[in-house]
């Protein structure tokens, strides 16, 4: 708890308690800590004197925040159109089985947060996989453990 209000207190002078400046604020501490912990946002409230409410408001609006701690590799799996036509149903259901997690959750180890996305623009090379922002293309069920190894 000391620590990240500690953390907190850094981002928040460093923006000069600016309360125009939440959401950069809520943007440096996402990444500071690689999610907004209850307490974090909190002690956001608390030292920039802004409602709880509003700074949940805000945080839950945007999806750039998350309330939950991510992997430390982030796999988007495209189940756009043209990815679901050629697999992609199976390549999510395949990281489900390998990874012993569900879409949208990370697994106990935080190696892995497993996310679906609607079409990144590469759709002739679909099904299409990002991990940690590079694009893997044409990605069948059968080359998700490879893949998966490759990012141990
Ligand atoms: S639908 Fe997957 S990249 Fe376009």
């Amino acid at each position: 708890m000391a620590g990240i209000a500690a953390l907190v207190s850094k981002v928040v002078e460093g923006h000069h308690h600016d309360r125009d400046m939440l959401i950069q604020v809520l943007l440096d501490l996402q990444s500071g800590l690689g999610w907004l912990p209850r307490e974090a946002l909190v002690e956001v409230s608390r030292q920039l004197r802004v409602p709880v409410t509003r700074v949940y408001q805000v945080a839950s609006y945007y999806k750039a925040f998350s309330f939950a701690p991510k992997g430390r590799h982030t796999i988007k799996v495209c189940l756009g159109t043209a990815c679901h036509v050629r697999g992609a149903g199976r390549v999510v259901e395949k990281m489900e089985t390998d990874l012993g997690i569900k879409r949208t959750e990370t697994t106990p180890d935080l190696k892995y947060t497993l996310e679906t996305v609607n079409c990144v623009g590469c759709c002739a090379l679909g099904p299409m996989v990002m991990i940690d922002g590079k694009y893997h293309g044409q990605i069948s069920s059968d080359k998700v453990s490879p893949l998966l190894a490759e990012h141990e």
